[in-house]
């Protein structure tokens, strides 16, 4: 099936009306976050995220998904504490990477050893919330170190044990790229995990609720968000990004690559979001690290001037703005990850909006289960 598929449509038969893709439906109450489309703003448990973004950390946002509310600094030193002890994974399921064949998607094999890990959870039957909240942060903490692990196991370099001492941005860029990180690339993916920690109702975020709503356990609504997030509609876009910045030489070629890829009707990856009306406020902060990172670039060919030029173009034809996985590609290009690997940097944030949504389903919960 081709990517660039799809037209709005909806069907209306007697007094019964299809809404293709749910667009506009509200399918469920939520506290956790709220996306204003109209105004492009984002709020994550209340609080906007221009006042999170640059402020906070990850570690802080996650916990505020969480528990409702941000930490104070001794229940945020105890929830880091807490989230990187739990980063090690059973010995099996490592060996079960190792031997995953070497050109399979990270995003596929994200998907498979999570779902494993179920198999190894201590409390896998138990559906209380205490007991969820605690599998919660194991997966807060395990899916990074999935991510690391298989970064280097794809290299033939032995796998790294996190370091207790620092946070988890700095953590998931020491396990892959095996040395302490500088202070600017910690601070650029902390703020990248924070940006992407939860999103209202996304494609993902409505699977993970509605494998829980059947009352099945947090590591399969989990596995079923993996699965959704790695389309390129969704998460997906961030590597097709990178992809197309790859096939233009410099900026002087961007116009023509641009008109191009309208004339044949294909979609431009990075850019349009079903809710937002104006810039998806996410977009925001990552032009600014992209930029930032790309400021005294060494490189023969800088990915941040073709993709700001990309935007302008974009915006002036189509008038569509970027998202989050727009400038997201940039930023990962910078900090050493390869392409393959980004929508898997997005899952080991959007875990933590995930299992918010799925305590919350758990909380109050009937199957979801619309009719055709
Ligand atoms: N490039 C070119 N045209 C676009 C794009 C785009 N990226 N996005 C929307 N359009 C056009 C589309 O062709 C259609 O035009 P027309 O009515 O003339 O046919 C119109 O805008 C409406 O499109 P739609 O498909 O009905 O809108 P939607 O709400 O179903 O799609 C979307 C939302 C995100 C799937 C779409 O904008 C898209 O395919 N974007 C590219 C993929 C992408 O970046 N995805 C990441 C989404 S946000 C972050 C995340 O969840 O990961």
């Amino acid at each position: 099936m081709s990517e660039n598929f799809e037209k709005t449509g909806n069907i209306k038969t007697g007094d019964t009306e299809v809404i293709r893709g749910l667009e506009g439906v509200v399918a469920a109450e939520t506290d956790i976050s709220y996306v204003d489309g109209v105004n492009g703003d984002l709020y994550d448990k209340g609080y906007n995220i221009h006042d999170l973004a640059g402020v906070c950390t990850y570690m802080e946002v996650a916990y505020l998904l969480l528990h409702g509310d941000l930490p104070t600094k001794a229940e945020g030193r105890t929830f880091r504490q807490q989230t990187i002890n739990e980063m090690r994974l059973p010995s099996q399921v490592v060996k079960m990477m190792e031997i995953m064949p070497p050109h399979s998607h990270p995003m596929d094999v994200l998907r498979t050893v999570v779902s494993s890990l179920s198999n190894f959870d201590p409390e896998c039957d138990d559906n209380s919330p205490a007991s969820n909240k605690r599998k919660a942060i194991r997966l807060i903490a395990q899916i990074p170190t999935i991510v690391a692990h298989l970064y280097r196991i794809r290299r033939r370099e032995s796998i790294l044990s996190p370091d207790p001492h620092i946070n988890m941005a700095a953590n998931i860029l020491y396990m892959i790229n095996g040395k302490m990180p500088a202070e600017d690339h910690i601070r650029a993916m902390d703020q990248l995990l924070l940006l992407h920690a939860d999103h209202g109702m996304n494609a993902s975020t409505f699977a993970a609720r509605v494998t829980a709503s059947t009352h099945a356990d947090m590591h399969a609504a989990v596995t079923s968000a993996i699965g959704t997030l790695k389309g390129p509609l969704h998460g997906g876009a961030n590597e097709r990004v990178m992809k197309m910045l790859k096939e233009i030489n410099n900026v002087d070629e961007v116009e023509e690559y641009i008109d191009s890829m309208l004339a044949q009707g294909l979609r431009v990856m990075g850019f349009g979001h079903r809710v937002y009306k104006k810039e998806d406020p996410r977009a925001r902060h990552l032009r600014k690290s992209s930029e930032m990172l790309f400021k005294d670039t060494s490189a023969d060919k800088n990915f941040f001037s073709i993709s700001h030029r990309i935007e302008d173009i974009v915006l002036a034809k189509k008038g569509i703005y970027p998202n989050v996985d727009f400038y997201s590609a940039t930023v990962q290009h910078a900090l050493g990850i390869p392409e393959e690997f980004y929508t898997t940097i997005f899952a080991a944030s959007r875990i933590s909006g995930w299992t918010a949504h799925i305590l919350e389903q758990y909380a109050n919960n009937r199957l979801i289960r619309p009719t055709s």
